[in-house]
């Protein structure tokens, strides 16, 4: 009979890795906590709290200075780039307090996971993240709650639950902001409407979540009439090549287009213009770039909800808030513009 106490010998040997000792000690039963401390030295910020890094502990531990790992999904559009700045920006203003660190899964889900265990083996004392897909994402967070690791979502979530699995969501309604979209189009809009919708990456909260909160609306108007629906991956070629498919089987009979993102917005706007099609369009997206907002203020666009990728502040803050021992809200909200053509001038520079 194999005993905790032989497995940790093991791991300390190096005869186990750290997955192995993990799942052989879920199988004696072994506490997280128990689980943590061998894996962690007993030095982890969450240790203290009997190792429920999802919660804050009545008590963190002070440290001169913390380690932080932010583990980004892709950089294949305007808006990552943006949240990569601003995380980089803030943390790196507060060196003396935080040893920041990034990487990047290129678009890789399977590389996002070990990302994510390459900052539990490097013993960060916290991580954040932002799941490319909901699913897969789910055990590498469970891998850094068993490690004893505080981790933080933001902008999309893994499917776990907030609160318990982690420590908080840090983002939009993704759902408000589709049903803002639908709700436009409805009030501004007469007659049959045929349309066209861009998805976003398949399995990313957003793109499940603004599918939802569009239909929730729109669905309930029988004039509106879905033709076809495609992932164009949140990027700009992606937008392009579904909607010149659109274009191809549909042509003049689009009245309406709903992208999940500006950048795939853009795509389907390019993709109009070289087919030659200048009837009206309606155009609906969510995220909230400068030049898009310019686009709805000049009518090109007829509605833009706001998606913000400046995480930066809002997520160095809820940090600071667990290491002062507040509670921290399960969904740390992030509110948004509706971007019209009555308000887009004035808005411009809440743009990215
Ligand atoms: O998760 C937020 C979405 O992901 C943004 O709308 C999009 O631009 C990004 O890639």
């Amino acid at each position: 009979m194999v005993r905790f106490n032989d497995l940790e010998d093991l791991i300390k040997r190096g005869d186990l890795n750290r997955g192995e000792f993990i799942r052989a000690a879920a199988m004696l039963g072994v506490s997280m906590s128990a689980v943590g401390a061998v894996l962690n030295g007993g030095t982890d910020v969450a240790d203290a709290a009997a190792c429920k890094p999802s919660r804050t502990p009545a008590k963190v531990p002070k440290k001169a200075n913390y380690k932080v790992g932010f583990a980004q999904s892709e950089l294949t559009n305007p808006w990552r780039t943006a949240e990569t700045d601003s995380m980089k920006t803030v943390f790196n203003q507060h060196k003396n307090r935080f040893s920041y660190t990034w990487n990047n899964a290129s678009s890789s889900t399977n590389k996002q996971v070990s990302n994510v265990e390459d900052f539990i083996a490097q013993k960060v004392d916290f991580i954040v993240v932002t799941p490319l897909q909901q699913d897969p994402l789910r055990a590498a967070t469970a891998k850094a709650l068993a490690a004893c690791i505080p981790v933080f979502e933001i902008d999309r979530q893994s499917s776990g639950r907030a609160g318990k699995d982690f420590v908080t969501f840090i983002g939009s309604d993704f759902v408000a902001q589709g049903a803002k979209v639908g709700h436009w189009m409805v009030a501004n809009t007469k007659g049959p409407i045929n349309y066209v919708e861009l998805y976003g990456t398949t399995g990313a909260t957003p793109a499940i979540l603004r599918r939802q909160g569009f239909h929730r609306v729109i669905d309930k108007q029988s004039r509106f009439r879905l033709l076809a629906g495609q992932d164009g991956n949140f990027t700009l070629a992606g937008g392009k090549q579904v909607m010149q498919n659109f274009i191809s089987k549909y042509g003049q009979k689009i009245d309406m287009v709903y992208a999940h993102n500006d950048d795939m917005a853009f795509g389907a706007l390019q993709a109009l213009k070289s087919a030659g099609i200048t009837k009206k369009v309606y155009v609906g997206t969510i995220d909230g770039q400068k030049k898009m907002i310019q686009a709805v203020a000049a009518g090109t666009v007829s509605v833009c909800v706001q998606s913000d990728p400046r995480f930066g502040p809002i997520t160095y803050q809820t940090i600071n808030n667990y290491l002062a021992g507040k509670k921290i809200p399960a969904w740390v909200v992030v509110h948004d513009h509706t971007y019209t053509k009555q308000n887009a001038a004035s808005l411009v520079n809440t743009g990215f």
